[in-house]
């Protein structure tokens, strides 16, 4: 089997990041798309100048076309405008449809066979624009948050309970916004039940703080986060072209599951070679089950506002 093709659409922040991880981790050739004209490929050459050094041995190309794309097994969209600072994912929502569809369009006429991982924001609604637009099945349309969401809440548990963060299993479901869901009951360290080690009240000041994860890297830093969002983008590539069947929370297209259709929404998926190989639907409590409810429709009302 030849090496994978991959295929990253905006070489900004996470896009240019996502570059990275991928090639440290040889998954495959890399392909880095862009609008400005020599960013991709300055930085396609500066990042294949890191291999000899880092000994990793990969192709890294940069393009302001698609025809470099064509055949790509793997394309990752994170073409679109970042938040600034008192600007909300929503407020995204116009521009990045738009840079949106035009992406998908060139990317599916040269890569029909492609997964598409898409990151721009705000992502439940982007994710839907490229499946609807790409007109690609389901499974190969999948959306990136709740990796980075639940990365965020387990970084924190860890920290509050001085436990590596690798210990940490958790998982944050529903939209990637202020409605998101940290699963409290399905949260623990190695197995024992998270409650164990940090008290209700700082548990609840914890998921306070996941949910607003992203705006307080946008307060403190100017702009979106990109080193966590890219590592998670990766971790979906990797178990993708690797066919490694990881349970992970990632936005897929619900068609009933958790009772819920016709929106892409954050839930528990196992990823493996032909994309989202299944949706798990496991039980919630009734706390977590409204809280879910309450970001399905946050998700609904903005997929509502799309011009599709
Ligand atoms: P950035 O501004 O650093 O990079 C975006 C890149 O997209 C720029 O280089 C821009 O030139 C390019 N671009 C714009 N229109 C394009 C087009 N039509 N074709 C090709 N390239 C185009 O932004 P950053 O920080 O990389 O974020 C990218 C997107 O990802 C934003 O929408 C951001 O909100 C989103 N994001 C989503 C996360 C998630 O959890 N899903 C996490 C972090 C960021
Ligand atoms: C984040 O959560 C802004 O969606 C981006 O960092």
């Amino acid at each position: 089997m030849g090496r994978a093709k991959i295929s990253i659409i905006g070489a900004g922040n996470v896009g240019a990041t996502a570059a990275h991880w991928a090639a440290a981790k040889e998954l495959g050739d890399i392909t880095l798309v862009d609008i400005i004209e020599g960013r991709p490929q300055g930085i396609a050459l500066d990042l294949a100048q890191a291999g000899p050094v880092e000994d990793f041995d990969c192709l890294v190309k940069g393009s302001n076309g698609y025809d470099e794309t064509k055949g790509s097994d793997l394309v990752i969209i994170t073409a679109g405008l970042p938040r600034k600072p008192g600007m909300s994912r929503d407020d995204l929502l116009k521009a990045n449809f738009d840079i949106m569809k035009g992406v998908t369009e060139e990317v599916v006429k040269r890569s029909p066979d492609a997964i598409l991982i898409i990151v721009a924001n705000p992502l439940d609604a982007m994710a839907y624009t490229a499946l609807k637009v790409s007109k690609f099945p389901k499974q190969r349309v999948v959306g990136m948050a709740g990796i980075l969401d639940t990365a965020r809440f387990r970084t924190f548990l860890g920290w509050e309970a001085n436990l590596s963060v690798e210990e940490i299993q958790a998982m944050v479901l529903g939209g990637h916004g202020d409605t998101m869901v940290p699963i409290v009951s399905a949260t623990t360290v190695s197995g024992i039940p998270i409650t164990e080690f940090i008290a209700r009240d700082r548990l609840e000041e914890i998921v306070q703080r996941t949910r607003m994860g992203g705006g307080e890297i946008v307060k403190t830093l100017g702009t979106s986060a990109y080193y966590a969002p890219a590592a998670a983008a990766v971790q979906m590539a990797e178990a993708i072209l690797k066919d490694k069947r990881r349970v992970l929370p990632c936005a897929a297209y619900l068609e009933g599951e958790y009772g819920f259709s016709g929106i892409y929404l954050g839930v528990p998926i196992i990823l493996g070679a032909n994309g989202i190989e299944k949706v798990l639907e496991i039980p919630l409590s009734g706390e977590e089950k409204a809280a879910l409810a309450k970001s399905a429709a946050a998700v609904e009302e903005l997929i509502g506002l799309l011009p599709l």
